[in-house]
């Protein structure tokens, strides 16, 4: 296992690529499981969870290949409609497959998702809209088991936006029988590259972007070739780095227009962010001021920057609240903060920051993705050695973080656990 080790205090300067991203890539990977041919797909990173939804639609028949970084879909031939708990355990995205299976195949075996280090995150939602579009659904021995003669349209209003369950029973309406229409549907940028990949395939789909999406069933899809999106949370990530560290960084391939709000917090914290030329010129300050966020779903501030955003704060003058009202435990990141001399108190959803002087480095890890990303951004920061085990967490979602950090100047590296 590997451990990525900080020593603390360099400024980042250069410039900076971000990657495709990993929450456009899975669903889109999933969606050629309405089709028959080969889809190609480029500007995918290279990350664990792909490589995970990759081991997902092999072990359903699906053929996959990979060169230079473009991967060859190929759906024709599915030859299983189960999604085992060994590889759905290890990604709660593998979800994704139950929709596309019961259109196309009309039966799914999919294991339930349990909880995971940021909260229960039930598919309740998943599974509702599905019904109402026709299909019959089991639960036994902690799977779904899936069936149906036929998806037909249906009305579907969300009682909570979830990203995932948007684009479920997006890419099962594309293939129903009928008229879908998903009220309170997820607005994220993910939700609109998948649609705008759907549309590709034959799709009828309109609304993506808004919370209401409409989707005229067709009888077939054809494979696609697509560009993935970048990663707007690798992109705030980077804006954060600099941020921590009085940087200034290009951001090459940035979705700027994807992140006015981590934007505009960012610049309210004193940082300049703004275009030039073909990236983003993203500068820290000395004195960062502090500023109050709260999570919510897109276009609102992301669940998944809110604890790089912490960090930030840690060092601010002042007081700031952070509120996370998407997940019921993501501050699993307070308590390594504070071991680092982050001064962060809990109180119900929301966590009361007083920013110090200094972050001192030390042994940290996390159990989550983010998390992870906050305590090497926290590295960035600090005096002295942190040291971040678990980096599988940070595998999941970011390419090369270390790489790029280390290419802007940063001292780090990453080495066997135990060295
Ligand atoms: N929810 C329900 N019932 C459902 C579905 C969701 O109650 O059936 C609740 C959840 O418990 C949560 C809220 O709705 O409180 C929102 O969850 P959502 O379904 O939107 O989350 P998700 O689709 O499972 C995606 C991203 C997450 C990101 C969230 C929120 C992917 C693959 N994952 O998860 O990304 O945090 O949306 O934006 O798109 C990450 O990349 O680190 C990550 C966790």
């Amino acid at each position: 296992m590997d451990k990525i080790v900080i020593r603390g205090g360099e400024r980042l300067i250069g410039d900076v690529g971000v990657s495709g991203s990993k929450n456009s890539t899975l669903p889109i990977f999933v969606s050629c499981l309405l089709n028959e041919g080969e889809n190609v797909f480029s500007n995918v990173p290279d990350l664990r969870d792909v490589q995970t939804i990759i081991k997902v639609l092999r072990n359903l028949g699906v053929g996959v290949s990979q060169e230079e970084g473009v991967y060859r879909i190929n759906a024709t031939e599915v030859s299983s409609d189960e999604a085992p708990y060994d590889l759905v355990k290890t990604m709660r995205a593998s979800i994704l497959v139950l929709g596309p299976l019961v259109a196309r195949r009309k039966k799914a075996t999919v294991s339930l998702p349990g909880g995971c280090a940021i909260g229960a995150r039930p598919i309740n939602l998943h599974l509702a809209g599905l019904e109402v579009m026709g299909a019959k659904i089991d639960l036994r021995h902690g799977y779904i088991e899936a069936k149906s003669d036929g998806l037909k349209g249906a009305t579907i209003s969300f009682d909570t936006v979830t990203v995932t369950g948007t684009e479920n029973l997006m890419m099962a309406a594309a293939l129903a029988k009928g008229r879908t229409v998903l009220q309170n549907a997820a607005m994220e940028p993910e939700v609109v590259d998948l649609a705008n990949v759907l549309n590709k395939m034959g799709a009828k789909v309109t609304g993506a972007g808004t919370n209401v999406i409409e989707i005229e069933g067709v009888k077939s899809l054809h494979a696609v070739e697509h560009r993935i999106i970048p990663d707007r949370i690798e992109a705030g990530t980077l804006m954060v780095a600099a941020g921590l560290t009085r940087g200034n960084i290009k951001i090459l391939q940035c979705p700027f227009s994807e992140m006015e709000m981590v934007v505009h917090k960012l610049r309210e914290s004193g940082m300049e962010i703004e275009s030039e030329g073909d990236g983003i010129r993203t500068v820290g300050t000395k004195r960062i001021r502090s500023v109050d966020i709260k999570t919510q779903p897109y276009p609102g501030f992301p669940t998944d920057m809110q604890a790089q955003f912490m960090v930030l704060m840690s060092l601010a003058r002042g007081l700031s609240v952070i509120s996370e009202t998407i997940f019921e435990n993501r501050f699993i990141h307070v308590s390594e903060l504070r071991r680092m001399g982050a001064d962060i108190r809990i109180q119900g959803d929301s966590a009361i920051i007083q920013g110090v002087e200094s972050l001192g480095g030390a042994p940290v890890m996390a159990t989550d993705l983010r998390a992870s990303a906050s305590l090497v951004l926290a590295g960035l920061a600090a005096d002295g050695v942190t040291e971040v085990s678990r980096v599988y967490h940070l595998d999941r979602g970011y390419e090369a973080l270390d790489k790029k950090l280390a290419k802007l100047g940063a001292n780090i590296e990453r080495v066997k656990e135990g060295d």
